[in-house]
């Protein structure tokens, strides 16, 4: 075999073609650490005490790493010492909070079209480990769900597949249904065996409703304080049963899925330990940021009505009826599939991290007053 064919790395590649003006002897006694080094690139060798500084040996490309989770992941991966490539489309200076996540260098930015095959492309093609994370809860008048949960998807997946990339993670919906009331759900279950076909080692992640500093679930809640404390839900949220779960624990089930080689090709359920009535975790909302709890029902055509007008936003809308339904979905169950226990991580508590994001819906007077005066949310177990 042609010694010059078989290497990639760029700094082997130099040693090669000098290598291949020398006489046959050289080459064969120089080919058993020529193919050795062929393996890996060198920043790639797993080296270090695991710190920052250190080289975890994971390269990986995050796309929507510039949303709410994407930064939990790009944190993770930089404090063990990962080159993390960010595909973007925004302002690079818009996305500096990621820049010290990593050590010098490490967090490298690149702009990106998902419409574009060739950047997919560029963006994975120096990574062993590609993370989907795109996602968007409103349709665009550019992109429908289809677009971002099945054909981006799709396209990343074969991309990676092209491209010799063994790690892939998909995040997917712990509801995704082919028969869900929500489309964003429906186009979630599409994307997951979109994403399976095209890539069958694919690790995909079913998260529930992710809670966590710059959520769009705990805050839009909490958020209502601007309606002068007035909650609208479905039947008194007394039908509607979640199971919310720690965005650090998605972030973290990430990592360990892409190191443990034994995940390839799972599916994995997150979710945290509790499930509420919604009812009652709206409840739990208002009790930690000390405000009057004031639900009222309201009937689902009435509640999609509101939320049309506010989907009219073109910018960020604060609500629209596919949320409206998807908030009201109660969470699957699948006792079959693996979750954050088989990923070595304790699932945290509603009670335990709800505080660092509710902290800043309180007046003045209740900033500093403590969590242990809230009772805690009453769990159901159906
Ligand atoms: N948050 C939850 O509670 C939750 C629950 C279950 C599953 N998930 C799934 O987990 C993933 C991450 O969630 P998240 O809350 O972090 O989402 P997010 O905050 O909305 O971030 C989405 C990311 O996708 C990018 N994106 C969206 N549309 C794009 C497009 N057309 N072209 C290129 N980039 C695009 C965004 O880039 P820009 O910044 O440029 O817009 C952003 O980086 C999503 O797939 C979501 O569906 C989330």
């Amino acid at each position: 075999m042609n010694h010059c064919q078989v290497i990639h790395g760029h700094n082997v590649r130099a040693v090669v073609l000098g290598l291949c003006s020398c006489s046959p002897a050289v080459l064969s006694a120089a080919s058993v650490s020529i193919v050795q080094q062929r393996k890996l690139h060198n920043g790639l060798i797993p080296k270090g005490k695991g710190g920052r500084s250190s080289s975890s040996g994971i390269a990986a490309t995050v796309f929507g790493a510039t949303g709410f989770l994407g930064r939990y992941v790009v944190n993770r991966l930089g404090r063990i010492g990962s080159q993390v490539v960010i595909p973007h489309r925004c302002d690079q200076y818009d996305i500096m909070y990621l820049r010290p996540m990593g050590d010098l260098g490490q967090i490298i930015f690149m702009e990106w079209d998902a419409r574009d095959k060739d950047s997919i492309k560029r963006a994975l093609e120096h990574s062993n480990v590609v993370i989907n994370l795109v996602g968007r809860e409103w349709e665009t008048r550019n992109y429908h769900f289809e677009d971002v949960f099945v054909t981006i998807p799709q396209q990343i997946a074969k991309a990676a597949r092209e491209a010799g990339i063994t790690k892939f993670v998909h995040m997917s919906h712990l509801n995704a249904d082919i028969r869900s009331p929500s489309k964003y759900l429906r186009n979630k279950a599409v994307g997951e065996t979109a994403v399976r076909d095209e890539f069958p080692d694919a690790i995909i992640m079913k998260p529930s409703e992710i809670y966590g500093r710059e959520d769009r679930f705990f805050n839009y809640y909490a958020n209502m304080r601007w309606f002068g404390n007035a909650v609208p839900l479905i039947a008194m949220g007394k039908k509607t049963v979640k199971q919310p779960v720690h965005v650090v624990d998605v972030a973290k089930a990430i990592i360990n899925a892409i190191r443990d080689p034994d995940a390839n090709g799972k599916t994995f359920a997150l979710v945290g330990p509790n499930r509420y009535l919604l009812h009652d975790l709206v409840e739990y909302i208002y009790a930690v940021t000390h405000r009057p709890f004031m639900p009222y029902p309201l009937p689902r055509p009435l509640y999609h009505l509101v939320a049309k007008f506010f989907a009219m936003n073109p910018f960020d809308p604060w609500t629209t009826p596919d949320k409206v339904d998807r908030f009201h979905i109660t969470d699957m169950k699948y006792p079959e599939l693996p979750g954050l226990e088989d990923l070595g991580i304790t699932p945290s508590t509603v009670e335990q991290k709800a505080i660092e994001i509710l902290r800043r819906h309180r007046r003045f007077r209740y900033l500093e007053a403590d969590l242990d005066e809230t009772k805690p949310a009453k769990t159901v177990n159906y």
